[in-house]
């Protein structure tokens, strides 16, 4: 069903007040999911709705936070987001980093104590359009497997960077460090599907292309992304004294217990490098450039990171509204807050 950008925003907020959450911290949640299902990340949209009903109610999502802001330095600052709503957490972390690096040119923002804040590329978007380049990074709850090594260890831990250009387009790249998330396999399982052998292995680490026997997930580019994911969990982990590696919490594991999850915001100021306005001509030439290149067989077009979610997003308009599915709607619109459904107590949801 196609729905409106508002009304898909109105009917998550609801739902969310519904389980407990307070007006706003619901408002700025709805809006990040409504900036992630738009651009075609289903998998961080209006599909998590429900789980986050059930941990608000469970009591594993503090509904009205107490936030503490402890500025180690003129660049420096931890947020202590009391395990409130990472949406929010998050938000308010990106807010502090622009303020810091337009005025010391640089900054450096740890969030600390905080549940998942979905789509990471938002909050580096958000310094992008204050004229800064960012960078984001997050923890998510173990599921792939080191390069060489037969058990989980750390998450997908995404990372985001953005930054402006001279017109109305924003570079903003986003992802997770695996090859798949654990949505994709849950999705060949359901159709009956095998999955492709560099997605996922089994418990000896060994390739599977049959998705119920997969035990992790696999870094992008081998021993590469392994390094890079490994780098996500020392700077929005070890950095900030929460869990790291194989000690974050789960998504799944006791919805009644915050998950202490950390998060990372790195924001630099172009005025304090090359100058705002020919960092942002240039960032413009750039796209150009990219764009003006002959697409190799196979390819209609060399796009920038982030201009393929915005054609999702503006096609979706053009063609009526959001695409959600019908259950989805069902849900957000009836009188069930949850159906108890992820409190399994396994790593994965399934
Ligand atoms: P993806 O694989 O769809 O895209 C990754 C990046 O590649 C994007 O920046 C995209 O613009 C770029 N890209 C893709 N195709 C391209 C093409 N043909 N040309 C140029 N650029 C292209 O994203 P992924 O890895 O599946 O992540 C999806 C979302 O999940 C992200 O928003 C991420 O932040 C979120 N996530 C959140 C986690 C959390 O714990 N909070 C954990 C893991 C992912």
């Amino acid at each position: 069903m196609k729905l409106a950008r508002q009304e898909l925003k109105d009917l998550m907020k609801h739902k969310l007040m519904q389980a407990g959450l307070r007006e706003d911290h619901a408002e700025q949640t709805a809006e990040i999911l409504t900036w992630s299902h738009e651009r075609g990340y289903a998998s961080h949209g209006a599909v998590r709705v429900e789980y986050y009903c059930e941990r608000i109610a469970k009591g594993g999502i503090t509904v009205d936070p107490k936030f503490t802001w402890n500025e180690t330095g003129p660049c420096s600052g931890i947020l202590d987001g009391d395990n409130g709503v990472g949406y929010v957490v998050a938000t308010e972390g990106m807010k502090k980093a622009i303020e810091m690096a337009k005025k010391n040119g640089v900054a450096v923002v740890g969030m600390k104590n905080m549940s998942h804040s979905g789509s990471i590329g938002y909050y580096s978007e958000m310094a992008a359009k204050e004229n800064m380049v960012a960078i984001t990074f997050c923890q998510s709850d173990p599921m792939a497997v080191p390069y060489g090594g037969t058990e989980p260890y750390y998450g997908t831990n995404p990372i985001s960077f953005a930054a402006p250009t001279a017109d109305d387009r924003l570079v903003v790249f986003d992802m997770a460090t695996t090859v798949q998330a654990w949505g994709k396999i849950l999705d060949r399982r359901s159709k009956g599907e095998s999955i492709p052998a560099d997605w996922a292995v089994d418990e000896k680490g060994a390739p599977v292309t049959n998705p119920h026997l997969v035990n992790a997930l696999v870094p992008i580019a081998g021993a590469k992304g392994y390094g890079l994911m490994m780098m996500v969990d020392v700077f929005s982990g070890v950095l900030l004294g929460v869990p790291f590696g194989k000690h974050v919490s789960s998504m799944y594991h006791d919805l009644s217990e915050g998950r202490c999850l950390g998060q990372m915001h790195i924001v630099i100021n172009p005025e304090r490098f090359v100058g705002l306005d020919a960092f942002k001509k240039s960032m413009s030439q750039v796209c150009d450039e990219l764009g003006a290149m002959t697409p190799a067989e196979g390819h209609s077009k060399v796009y920038y990171p982030g201009e393929r979610a915005i054609i999702r997003r503006d096609k979706s308009y053009a063609e009526g509204g959001i695409e959600v599915v019908d259950e989805l709607v069902d849900y957000l619109k009836g009188d069930a807050i949850h159906f108890n459904r992820y409190d399994h107590k396994n790593r994965f949801a399934d």
